[in-house]
């Protein structure tokens, strides 16, 4: 395929490459109707999916929680990632979503047939990661109560409590909320926590209130490459509110470094040394990434 402008961008849907306006989908789907599907959002840096069998391995995983048979090999997937991402500059950074529902109904019914046969989307997006300002001011997040199901772990697209819960920190002023359950900090709306305390990253553990970042494990795996302390253990209110330095972590948004909590300075209120020496190493693994298409 050759190059595209922006404003020709086509997608894939269910076996056909279009532009957006001409990508149609019943009413019926199960994804609009009740939010049944899983989706996942795959980083591309110079053409270069970051960690993308990771992703695809996790969309496996939601789509197994879900009892959806996934309609594609990986090698398909691959196939249309390339596709997809062959209408950009070669050297943007871009970004691709993947959506999978269980597939469109004869009319509404709670109940599905196992003969349905899943919609499936895929976009590929030019994408800014890092602004400048997020860099060199951080940003702020607040506190608010967790109010997600207890299956977070699975990435599907039923994300109303999320959704509603990042608005609610926006009208606060704020560009991320830490969610707070039974008094302990678990995750953000769209990102992974990290803490550092005395020098000492920490991250709380897998469970079934979060969703297990792709950069959370890199990070995690940097740690252990550079011999830096992590540990994954349960984040108190209150630890999170002492903490030196706090980063929220996601696929869109890299490692963000948040200088306000609840509208007070997170240690000395602006990126913190930790951070800094964290993204640079992020940044190095990206490269690595770029000259090693395979990882
Ligand atoms: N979300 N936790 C939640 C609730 C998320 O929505 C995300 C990412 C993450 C980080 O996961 P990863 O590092 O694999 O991107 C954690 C994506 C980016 C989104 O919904 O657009």
């Amino acid at each position: 395929m050759t190059a595209m402008t922006a404003m020709t961008e086509i997608l894939y849907l269910n076996g056909d490459y279009v532009p957006p306006a001409e990508a149609k989908i019943s009413v019926f789907d199960r994804g609009f109707m009740f939010g049944d599907g899983v989706y996942e959002v795959i980083p591309v840096y110079s053409g270069m999916l970051l960690r993308g069998r990771a992703h695809l391995a996790r969309l496996q995983a939601s789509l197994d929680e879900l009892n959806i048979v996934n309609p594609l090999s990986i090698a398909q997937w691959m196939e249309i990632f390339t596709t997809l991402i062959a209408q950009h500059d070669a050297l943007s950074d871009n970004v691709i979503y993947i959506q999978v529902t269980r597939g469109t109904m004869a009319q509404r019914d709670h109940g599905w047939s196992a003969e349905l046969v899943p919609n499936v989307l895929v976009t590929c997006r030019t994408q800014t990661y890092a602004p400048q300002d997020m860099q060199t001011l951080g940003e702020r997040a607040v506190t608010l109560a967790d109010t997600r199901w207890s299956n977070a772990r699975i990435k599907t697209t039923n994300l109303l409590p999320n959704t509603l819960l990042l608005q609610k920190a926006r009208s606060m002023g704020a560009n991320e909320a830490i969610l707070i359950r039974d008094n302990y900090a678990i995750v953000g709306t769209q990102s992974n926590l990290f803490i550092v305390n005395d020098d000492i990253i920490i991250t709380p553990p897998k469970s079934n209130h979060m969703l297990n970042g792709i950069t959370r494990e890199i990070v995690l795996d940097i740690c252990q490459q550079n011999k830096i302390i992590c540990r994954e253990k349960d984040i108190t209110e209150d630890e999170l509110h002492e903490a030196d330095e706090i980063w929220m972590c996601s696929s869109t948004r890299e490692i963000v470094p948040m200088t306000t909590l609840n509208q007070h300075a997170v240690g000395k209120g602006k990126p913190g040394q930790m951070w800094l020496q964290m993204i640079q190493l992020y940044h190095e693994y990206k490269l690595k990434v770029m000259r090693a298409p395979a990882v």
